[in-house]
């Protein structure tokens, strides 16, 4: 019998500070770095964004997430066989975050490890976990996108410090004999490295390069809404569906001007497309999985909804994984 893998359960968690535009701008200001509210929800559709604590690490908002996606699943953390965290912040360079998840939910029967491809995180990690447990190796999985971008944003640089926030979503995967996932579309472009990236590095106790998040915002801006469009027509003929058949997109969370794009591309409506970046910002790889659970609760996004996630950001990476729920 074919086997497939499922979500069964769906969670996320925020840290708790929420800092609106006109704090943020408040704060520039103070640093001499001019910007307005109107500027940032204009050109973004951002309105506020969550910022982690220092208690608040990548690994305690994965697990809060996680705990969430097994509770809504009815499922134990025993049971977890594999846990996969999509993350480019992680709390230390090794181990990875995925083992400090294993390790505070006491997930003894997971085997973990961390994925890093950036705001496409989460399609590529959920991708792979559907490969592992429809090849009969595992049984099931925990899929997490955890960030806490706001230690890579450079104060001084507004065009990139207003974009970003913290958080994390999670999806519980199993083996079914039903799809779930219909099918999957990654992509890379390691050529285009230099308008999306964080190039410093530690060496010898010292940090070599820039530490920062750096972006050329107009390159990025085509690039999304090129390659998205493309990314969702390719994953929508490989599960052999047309595009009316979706019921929701769950783009990643960068600017409502690229959301709308690609909806746009597709020729789905607004109802039809998930957008939390007004409240969450950009969330890098915590983003997909953050607004699936959002729309989940929302009692929007139900059992048997045909749903296309996508992904796009360094790397240049992206890609699409079409489920029904
Ligand atoms: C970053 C982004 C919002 C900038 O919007 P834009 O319309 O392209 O704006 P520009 O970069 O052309 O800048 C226009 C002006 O606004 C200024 N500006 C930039 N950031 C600003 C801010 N926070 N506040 C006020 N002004 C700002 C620029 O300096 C520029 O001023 P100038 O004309 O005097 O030089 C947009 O390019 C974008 O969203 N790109 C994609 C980002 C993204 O999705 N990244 C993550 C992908 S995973």
């Amino acid at each position: 019998m074919t086997q497939y893998s499922s979500i069964l359960g769906t969670g996320s968690c925020l840290p708790e500070r929420v800092v609106s535009n006109d704090e943020l701008v408040k704060f520039l200001e103070k640093r001499g770095v001019e910007s307005s509210a109107e500027w940032i929800e204009s050109r973004t559709g951002i309105q506020q964004r969550h910022f982690a604590g220092p208690l608040e690490s990548t690994a305690f908002l994965a697990a809060q997430a996680a705990s969430k996606a097994l509770e809504s699943a009815g499922v134990i953390p025993n049971e977890v066989t594999l846990i996969v965290v999509a993350t480019s912040t992680s709390d230390q360079i090794f181990p990875s975050t995925a083992c400090a998840v294993q390790s505070i939910l006491q997930a003894k029967n997971a085997a973990a490890f961390d994925v890093q491809a950036v705001c496409s995180g989460f399609v590529y990690a959920m991708t792979i976990a559907d490969s592992m447990i429809r090849s009969g190796q595992f049984k099931n999985a925990l899929v997490i996108g955890s960030e806490v971008f706001s230690r890579l944003m450079d104060w001084d640089d507004r065009g990139t410090c207003v974009l970003f926030g913290d958080g994390a979503g999670a999806v519980f995967m199993s083996a079914s004999s039903e799809p779930g996932v219909l099918a999957c579309e990654l992509q890379a472009d390691g050529d285009q490295s230099c308008i999306l990236n964080t190039p410093g590095r530690i060496e010898n106790g010292a940090i070599v390069g820039d530490p920062f998040l750096r972006m050329d915002g107009q390159a990025v801006f085509k690039q999304a809404v090129a390659v998205l469009g493309s990314s969702a027509l390719q994953v929508i003929q490989k599960a052999g569906i047309t595009a009316d058949q979706v019921d929701f997109l769950v783009p990643h969370q960068a600017n409502v001007r690229i959301l709308q794009a690609v909806a746009k591309r597709l020729k789905l409506s607004e109802e039809k497309t998930i957008v939390t970046v007004n409240q969450h910002g950009n969330t890098s790889a915590a983003s997909v999985p953050l607004a699936l659970d959002y729309a989940v609760r929302q009692n929007r996004i139900k059992k048997g909804h045909t749903v296309l996630l996508q992904g796009v950001g360094g790397g240049f990476t992206w890609g699409s994984v079409l489920v029904r729920m």
